[in-house]
C-alpha cells in the first residue's frame, strides 16, 4: 500500500493554484492524495481533478461574517483559524482512522493556516508549510511586528520613501499591508504565522535558489527549520486548470496573429481590484499607447460595476489590436512569441510565470506582498518599471513605450533573458529545486 499526503490550501485562488502544483507533483511520485477545501470561499471544482479525494469543509458561516475586500482579508483568515480547531479535527481524525485508505505520510498546510500546526502537531501528523510567495517575504513578515512595536507602522506620509534596511530593499510603502487598518490585526497574524512555522517539519517555497537563496539563509538564521525551495511549481506540473474560472483561450489564436514581441498582457491576478476613474484611465492608457494588448477584466474587478462599461469610442480606436477578456490562460500567453511585456500587480505566481518566459514587467502592485516583489523586480533584479503614484492615461502610455520602444526596455529584456536562463536551469534533472523535490519526497516516503 502506498502513502497518502493531506494538503490544506488556503482557500484563495493564488494560494490553491500552488498546493494544486504540488499534489501533480506528489501524485507523479506515486502518493495519495486528500485535499481539505471550503465550500464557500473560493472552492475548487473537485470533478476537474478526479484522482484525488476532496474532503469539504462547511465554512459558510465564518465566511458569511466578513464582507469581501481587502479590509476583510486578514481578519477572515484569522476566524477561519480560530475555528479550524473545530472544523477539522473531526475530519482529520477520520482520514487518520480509515483503515480503507493507505495511511498519511504528512500534512501540507498554507503558511497562514497557522492554527492547524498545533492541531497536526496535538494528532501526531508531521506537517509542512507551502510558502506561496518568495522566501523573501517571510522575512518581511517577521520584521512586521518589530515596526509595529517601534511605532514605525502605522507609515507615516512623510516616511513612504525610508528604507528599511532590516529588510533591504524595501522601502516603507513596500511593507506587506493588506487593506487600510491591517497593521492594527498583522503582527499577531505574521507572529502566529512564523511560531507555527517554528513547529513545523519545514517549509515549502514556491521559489528557487538562483533569486531567493540569500533570503532563505537569513530566514533559517531566526527560524530553524528546513526549508525546501521547489519552484516554480508550475514548471513541475501539467498545466493546472483555473480553479474558479473558465480560461478564454481565443486569445491564444489572437495571439498568433499579432506581431512577435508586440503585445502588452494586462492582469491584476485573482484579487485586486480597481476604481472605475483608475478603469477609465487604464483603458485610455492602452489605447494611446497604440501598442496591441490583452487585458483581463475579471468579474469584479471594477469596484462597484458588475458590467465592463468601456469609455466611449474605445473598442473603435482599439479595434483589430486590443483584446479584453475575463480570464486568460495566463501561463500560455506568457509563453506566446508575441507578447512583449506585463503589466502585472506582482501577485507571486505572475511574477514568478513571467520569469519563467522571460517577459519584462510594468509593475503596479496593490496590497500584500506584491509592494516588495516589485521592489525586486524594478530595483533588485531590474526587469521591469515600477508605475507609481496615481494613475494616469499620459503616465501609462509613457511607461508601455518606455517599456516596449524605447532603449530602456532593450536592456531590461537582455536581463530577463538572463533570469529566463536561471529559471530553466534550476528544474533540470540536476537543477537546485529538482534536487529539492527529490529531498523533500524522500523525507516524506520515510515518515
Ligand atoms: C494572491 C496575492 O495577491 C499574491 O500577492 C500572493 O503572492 C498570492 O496570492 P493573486 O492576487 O491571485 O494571488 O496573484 P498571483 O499570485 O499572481 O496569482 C494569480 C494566478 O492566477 C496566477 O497563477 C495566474 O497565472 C492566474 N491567472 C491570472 C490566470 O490563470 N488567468 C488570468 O486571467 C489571471
Amino acid at each position: 500500500m502506498g502513502k497518502r499526503v493531506l494538503l490544506f490550501p488556503l482557500p484563495y485562488k493564488g494560494h490553491i493554484n500552488p498546493m494544486l502544483e504540488i499534489a501533480a507533483i506528489l501524485h507523479s511520485r506515486g502518493f495519495s492524495i486528500t485535499i481539505f477545501h471550503s465550500t464557500s470561499y473560493d472552492p475548487i471544482d473537485s470533478t476537474k481533478y478526479p484522482l484525488y479525494r476532496f474532503i469539504l469543509v462547511e465554512d459558510g458561516e465564518i465566511s458569511n461574517r466578513f464582507i469581501s475586500g481587502l479590509d476583510d482579508a486578514v481578519p477572515r483568515m484569522m476566524a477561519w483559524n480560530n475555528s479550524c480547531e473545530q472544523l477539522f479535527y473531526n475530519s482529520l481524525t477520520s482520514v487518520l482512522s480509515d483503515e480503507n485508505e493507505e495511511p498519511v505520510a504528512c500534512l501540507i498546510r498554507d503558511t497562514h493556516w497557522y492554527n492547524l500546526q498545533h492541531l497536526a502537531n496535538r494528532l501526531g501528523v508531521p506537517t509542512f508549510v507551502l510558502r506561496t510567495g518568495s522566501a523573501a517575504s517571510l522575512n518581511w513578515f517577521m520584521t512586521f511586528p518589530q515596526l509595529v512595536q517601534k511605532g514605525r507602522i502605522p507609515v507615516q506620509e512623510s516616511q513612504l520613501n525610508t528604507p528599511v534596511i532590516e529588510i533591504a530593499p524595501l522601502q516603507m510603502r513596500d511593507l506587506p499591508l493588506i487593506g487600510n487598518r491591517s497593521y492594527e490585526v498583522l503582527p499577531e497574524f505574521f507572529m502566529k504565522g512564523i511560531d507555527a512555522i517554528r513547529a513545523s517539519s519545514g517549509v515549502i517555497v514556491n521559489t528557487f535558489h538562483a533569486i531567493d537563496s540569500i533570503e532563505v539563509e537569513k530566514f533559517q538564521r531566526a527560524v530553524p527549520v528546513p526549508v525546501f525551495c521547489i519552484g516554480p511549481l508550475h514548471k513541475f506540473s501539467p498545466p493546472s486548470r483555473s480553479c474558479l474560472l473558465d480560461q478564454d483561450h481565443s486569445c491564444l489564436e489572437w495571439l498568433d496573429t499579432q506581431a512577435v514581441g508586440s503585445v502588452l498582457y494586462v492582469s491584476f491576478g485573482s484579487v485586486a481590484y480597481m476604481n472605475y476613474e483608475d478603469f477609465m484611465e487604464t483603458a485610455w492608457g492602452l489605447a494611446n499607447s497604440v501598442q496591441p494588448f490583452i487585458w483581463v477584466v475579471r468579474p469584479g474587478s471594477i469596484l462597484g460595476r458588475n458590467k465592463v462599461d468601456l469609455p466611449d469610442g474605445f473598442v473603435a480606436v482599439t479595434s483589430g489590436r486590443g483584446k479584453i477578456v475575463s480570464w486568460a490562460p495566463q501561463k500560455e500567453v506568457l509563453a506566446h512569441a508575441s507578447v512583449g511585456a506585463f503589466w502585472t500587480h506582482n501577485g507571486w505566481n505572475s511574477t514568478l510565470e513571467a520569469i519563467c518566459e522571460g517577459v519584462p514587467m510594468i509593475c503596479w502592485p496593490h496590497f500584500g506582498d506584491q509592494m516588495g516583489n516589485a521592489r525586486y523586480v524594478t530595483h533588485v533584479w531590474k526587469v521591469g518599471i515600477g508605475l507609481e503614484g496615481k494613475l494616469e492615461r499620459g503616465i501609462i502610455e509613457k511607461t508601455i513605450k518606455r517599456l516596449m520602444k524605447e532603449d530602456e526596455g532593450v536592456e531590461i529584456r537582455e536581463r530577463m533573458r538572463g533570469m529566463k536562463h536561471e529559471a530553466s536551469l534550476c528544474i533540470k534533472s540536476d537543477g537546485s529545486s529538482s534536487i529539492n523535490i527529490n529531498k523533500l519526497i524522500n523525507i516524506i516516503s520515510s515518515f
